[in-house]
């Protein structure tokens, strides 16, 4: 499969959300496979990982998130799930998994509740370690200008997720350990 060839499906390739989506996914995508690589486990699937990583975000065009480009009608957040939805539609089921599962570093259904966030009731804890490493690249760039390609400082990056929980934290620092 070509993740381009899906993405253009759903993007303009001129617009400024293509811009910033497939900048973004390129940069996950580069550094997760450098994980991989470097964790030399035969039984890590390296092709699965590059194309997951460059569709992970597919769903954002849905979301309001005019910084980026879309208009869409639903919460940013969830952009996770309804890029699972297409993904599904397309045909990838499992690389729509690593969509819905890489928001922060996973939602269980205790986070959804207790957050109240709009999007279904349902773990979304990355579990593969495909999912996982994917969830933790993408957790060092953002779609903006600043870190579109260049990795955030790891502080800044517990900072930002700290917000969420010191549980959050926990999993990215286990990562760190086992992934950087
Ligand atoms: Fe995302």
């Amino acid at each position: 499969m070509d993740p381009i060839k899906i993405i253009q499906k759903y993007y303009d390739p001129k617009s400024v959300s293509y811009y910033f989506l497939v900048k973004h996914s390129e940069a996950v995508a580069k550094k997760a496979v450098e994980i991989a690589k470097r964790l030399k486990n035969p039984d890590i699937d390296l092709k699965f990982i590059k194309e997951a990583a460059m569709l992970h975000d597919i769903g954002v065009f849905l979301t309001d998130k005019p910084e980026i480009d879309c208009y869409g009608d639903k919460p940013y957040v969830c952009h996770g799930y309804l890029g699972r939805e297409i993904l599904k539609k397309e045909g990838f089921p499992k690389h729509g998994l690593v969509c819905e599962r890489h928001i922060l570093t996973g939602l269980t259904v205790q986070d959804i509740e207790d957050q109240n966030l709009p999007i279904p009731k349902r773990d979304m804890v990355p579990i593969s370690i495909e999912e996982q490493i994917i969830c933790f690249a993408d957790k060092f760039f953002s779609k903006n200008e600043e870190f579109l390609t260049k990795e955030k400082p790891i502080e800044k990056i517990r900072m930002e997720i700290m917000r969420f929980g010191k549980d959050k934290v926990e999993v990215f620092d286990k990562w760190l350990k086992e992934f950087q």
